[in-house]
């Protein structure tokens, strides 16, 4: 009978094998993935394809000076319009008050680009644009960063998936034969990562210098996960002496 301080990964059925190293693959795809998406969704926040702490400045503290339509149509909706006139109208638009009775040429605009995604069950449902008393509201706004609603739902989402694949990977990660020390230390490290990073989004609202820890703490994460990962799956697939 083996007991539990001493079990360790070869030794489960090759069935249970197969299973852990599924689980941690296609989370390993899914953090890749995950990465790519806040990649593509934040990198052009400044308007330069490049990811850097001024993306993650803009998308979380904002430009107080700017307002919000402006900086997006300069990051990240820039692809969204056809050519500079259309950009430039509705920036003037908005800087104007965005007014009701001069709405005429950037209701079709908006129509043709942006209701797509800013209506219900489009990608910016959140900001819908389906009527003009919204879409006014909107345009006048400052750049105040990411809205504490949004702040929140991302962060309760963000929390619990990201916290529940890193239980399952630890509980796993639990039987490999490394050092007790080392074993506590790399089973804390994605976990402090992730706080780090939630915790930095609602610090850089506030205080922009936050923006280093908001990369820090999910690349952490990240190289955290796949430490764990490998030793894992090393320890599962390799035959210890002795064994059958
Ligand atoms: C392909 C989908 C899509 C299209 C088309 C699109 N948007 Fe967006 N929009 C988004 C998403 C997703 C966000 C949230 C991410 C972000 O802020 O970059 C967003 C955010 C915004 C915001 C910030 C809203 C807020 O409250 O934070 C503004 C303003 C905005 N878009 C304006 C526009 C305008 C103007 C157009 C048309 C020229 C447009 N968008 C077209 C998807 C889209």
């Amino acid at each position: 009978m083996v007991r539990l301080r001493e079990f360790r990964l070869n030794r489960l059925p090759v069935s249970g094998r197969l299973l852990c190293t599924f689980f941690l693959v296609c989370m390993g795809i899914g953090f890749v993935f995950s990465q790519l998406n806040v990649f593509f969704t934040y990198s052009r926040a400044d308007g330069i394809a490049a990811f850097s702490l001024q993306d993650i400045v803009l998308t979380y503290y904002g430009q107080p000076d700017v307002l919000l339509v402006e900086s997006k149509l300069n990051g990240t909706m820039r692809e969204h319009l056809e050519n500079e006139y259309e950009r430039n109208s509705l920036i003037h638009w908005a800087k104007g008050g965005a007014e009701k009775e001069k709405s005429n040429e950037v209701k079709s605009i908006i129509l043709k680009n942006c209701l797509l995604c800013h209506t219900a069950g489009g990608d910016a449902a959140f900001a819908p644009f389906d009527k003009l008393s919204t879409v006014s509201d909107i345009f006048t706004r400052i750049n105040n960063g990411m809205s504490t609603h949004r702040l929140i739902t991302l962060s309760h989402i963000h929390m619990i998936s990201i916290g529940v694949v890193l239980a399952l990977s630890g509980i796993i990660f639990l039987f490999t034969p490394i050092n007790e020390k080392l074993k506590m230390i790399l089973l804390i490290f994605p976990f402090g990562s992730l706080l780090m990073d939630v915790f930095s989004w609602w610090l850089t609202k506030r205080i922009p210098v936050f923006a280093i820890t908001v990369f820090i703490g999910g690349v952490f994460m990240v190289i955290g996960f796949f430490i764990q990962s490998v030793i894992s799956l090393l320890t599962m697939w390799t035959p210890s002496e002795g064994s059958d």
